[in-house]
């Protein structure tokens, strides 16, 4: 299948959806660079809590963004030359992100690295915002969504695998169910499905089910 030089596919919806899962599968189904925003907003998060940054206290954003330079090489995430990929999943930075990812001078920088990074090229990309501010005529919009239960059921399984034992059920889901609201509820770009994006409601399906649906969209996309 080859699809046009340059194409842009979205795929948005609340955390837990199985967004990079699918992104993933598809990136390399379609020979398409992936790129998972969410990482970035976990990165910028990381730097904040590193550096003891207070969200409560009066900061200038803009000098503290202008000493965070972000690399992304294949699927590792380099903060100022660290290596943050495996830091930027834990449960403390889960927990601040959404409260980061609010700040209009934070998304402005992503953004507008998320469009240079996607430029001339095909990409597929995974997010909040993806199909609404960043690419608003992607050439595909997914929106991605599942129960909330599922949705922490699948996440306590990912800390599982990763050797983090000590999260329970509920409080993934208190954490999930919190920032679902945060996340679409707030003034800037908020988490919402845009008007001409296809809805996949992935509680019952697996991976495999959701590619295959999605797949028939790509398939159809001018060659
Ligand atoms: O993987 P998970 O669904 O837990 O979340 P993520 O994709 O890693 O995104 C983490 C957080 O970053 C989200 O809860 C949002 O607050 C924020 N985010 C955003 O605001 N805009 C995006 N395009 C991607 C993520």
């Amino acid at each position: 299948m080859t699809l046009k030089k340059s194409i842009t596919i979205a795929i948005d919806g609340p955390a837990g959806s199985g967004k990079s899962t699918i992104a993933k599968i598809l990136a390399n189904k379609y020979k398409m660079t992936y790129l998972d925003t969410g990482a970035m907003y976990r990165m910028v998060t990381y730097y904040f809590l590193e550096n003891q940054i207070n969200l409560k206290e009066k900061i200038n954003i803009l000098e503290i963004l202008k000493n965070i330079h972000v690399d992304i090489v294949g699927d590792k995430f380099y903060i100022n030359g660290k290596d943050v990929s495996e830091e930027i999943r834990t449960p403390k930075v889960t927990g601040l992100v959404s409260e980061v990812a609010a700040i209009k001078e934070v998304r402005e920088k992503l953004v507008e690295l998320q469009r240079e990074i996607s430029k001339g090229k095909k990409t597929i990309l995974d997010g909040r915002d993806i199909g609404t501010v960043v690419f608003p005529k992607a050439d595909l919009k997914i929106y991605l969504i599942a129960s909330p239960e599922e949705r922490a059921r699948r996440r306590v399984e990912d800390y599982k695998n990763k050797g983090i034992e000590n999260e329970n059920f509920q409080d993934v889901l208190d954490a999930i169910i919190k920032r679902d609201f945060l996340d679409s509820t707030r003034e800037e770009s908020p988490l919402k499905k845009a008007n001409d994006a296809i809805e996949i409601d992935s509680s019952k399906m697996n991976a495999q089910e959701v590619c295959d649906i999605i797949s028939k969209y790509i398939d159809e996309i001018e060659v």
